[in-house]
């Protein structure tokens, strides 16, 4: 029989006390991508032990480099030249290894990867990536699954103006610019902090990147770049997390490793709800004495509230006094989970890209699904407010981008267990 990873919490657990986030899954899969582009050893600290960061070295050992994860240190030793095909076994078990594209075709001229598809947040495209590079010189087709990139003279420096600020075409094209030649400038181009790390990284290698952390990147291409030791800035995203939780459960919860303006936003939206947030340089603290006031939130591209919050600022809603409109505007299906939500008894209704969630006083305690990484975790802290037990299931979902979890939770104070339940098959 088949067995399955389950997370059972007990609600009722009021989060005390201290957790330390550690770097970036967004950064760090990229900072991998970033190594690529220089021949020999690049060291990168502060990664997360999650899946898609193994999944990831796998990718890079594909394209012929050495790769060793040992405790949170990610070693790559990059050959002259390295591979230029990614195979869809990897890709579709990662999206983010789309981001291969633009190191590869800029050191090998060529490239050949398989088209991630969608997954359950939305259709997710790639237009911008494509269009970005055609216009520093590719050509691009794209055929039996793969997308095949060539510039057998190399990349040009172009302007180019994408359509909304997209964090992967951004990344892409950043990696293939800086060893373009001449100039390149991305407006619009997607400010994230892992976008800022990613150019850090990049300019301690030798690029010459200005505008990060703007809506206008400007980078002045280079012959080529030396490897470097670079460490990933904090999972804001984690650390976001954490924070609705504490304010879910009426807790006191110092987060490090991660500075708070990096969530300004999302800090506010608890301070409205009710919270009191300290923050301090590397860290920041939350407490939330009484039950949380309703509030409404919108995501949009940072320095706006992140997508990637959106199941915790749903579940933060299902607990809240009074009504929340919830807005998403960067993934079509980020609504999915919510049926899960309501399984718990959450009062949601969505429309479109809307969703209105009615606060209750309590949830009940059922078994639900992950259905991705951010609605895993917010369905486990959702279960923190319910009554009796919450069995999360497809917790591999939540492996992907939460090292540590359970072993944090417990830490705070919730009852809480990982168990492998046998899973039925039926045969015809
Ligand atoms: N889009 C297009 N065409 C493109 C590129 C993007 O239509 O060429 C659309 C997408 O379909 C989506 C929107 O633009 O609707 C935003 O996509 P974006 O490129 O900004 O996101 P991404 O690079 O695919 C990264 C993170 C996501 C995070 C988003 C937004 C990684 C590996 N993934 O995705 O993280 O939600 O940025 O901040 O960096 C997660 O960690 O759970 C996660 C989903």
């Amino acid at each position: 029989m088949a067995r399955v990873d389950v997370i059972r919490v007990k609600g009722g657990a009021r989060l005390a006390g201290d957790v330390t986030v550690g770097g970036a899954k967004n950064s760090a899969l990229k900072l991998m991508a970033v190594a690529l582009l220089a021949e020999g050893q690049t060291v990168i600290g502060n990664v997360p032990r999650i899946t898609d960061i193994a999944i990831m070295a796998e990718v890079l050992r594909r394209l012929g480099c050495q790769v060793t994860l040992d405790g949170t240190e990610a070693t790559i030793d990059v050959p002259a030249e390295p591979g230029s095909e990614a195979d869809y076994d990897l890709v579709r078990r990662l999206r983010a290894s789309i981001c291969v594209l633009g190191p590869l075709l800029a050191r090998r001229g060529y490239v050949r990867v398989a088209l991630p598809g969608g997954d359950m947040i939305g259709s997710r495209g790639l237009d911008m990536h494509v269009s970005g590079l055609a216009r520093m010189g590719a050509d691009i087709t794209g055929e039996h699954g793969f997308v095949i990139a060539s510039a057998p003279n190399g990349l040009r420096g172009s302007k180019i103006w994408l359509d909304f600020p997209s964090v992967g075409a951004t990344e892409n094209l950043l990696m293939a610019a800086v060893l373009a030649k001449g100039v390149t400038e991305i407006d619009n181009a997607a400010r994230e902090p892992e976008i800022v790390d990613i150019c850090q990284m990049l300019n301690a290698m030798g690029a010459r990147i200005s505008g990060a952390g703007t809506s206008i990147l400007e980078i002045e291409g280079v012959d080529a770049l030396r490897p470097v030791r670079h460490t990933t800035v904090g999972d804001r995203i984690v650390a976001g997390t954490w924070a609705f939780a504490t304010a879910m459960t009426r807790g006191e919860v110092t987060v490090h490793g991660v500075r708070p303006e990096f969530l300004d936003i999302a800090l506010d939206k608890l301070v409205q709800a009710g919270a009191v947030v300290d923050p301090g340089e590397q860290h920041f603290r939350v407490r939330m004495d009484d039950r949380p006031k309703a509030v409404d939130i919108v995501t949009l591209p940072f320095p706006g509230f992140a997508t990637d919050l959106l199941p915790m600022a749903i579940g933060l809603a299902t607990v809240a006094e009074g009504s929340s409109l919830i807005t998403e505007n960067i993934f079509d299906g980020r609504f999915m989970f919510v049926n899960e939500m309501v399984r718990l008894g959450a009062d949601i209704r969505t429309d479109g890209h809307h969703a209105v969630v009615r606060g209750r006083e309590r949830l009940s305690g059922a078994p639900v699904r992950a259905t991705d990484i951010r609605a895993g975790a917010g369905l486990v802290i959702a279960g923190l407010c319910a009554d009796g037990v919450t069995e999360v299931g497809e917790v591999h979902h939540i492996d992907r981008g939460y090292p540590d979890f359970v072993s944090d939770l417990a830490k705070l104070g919730v009852e809480v267990e990982r168990a492998d339940v046998p899973e039925p098959t039926f045969d015809f």
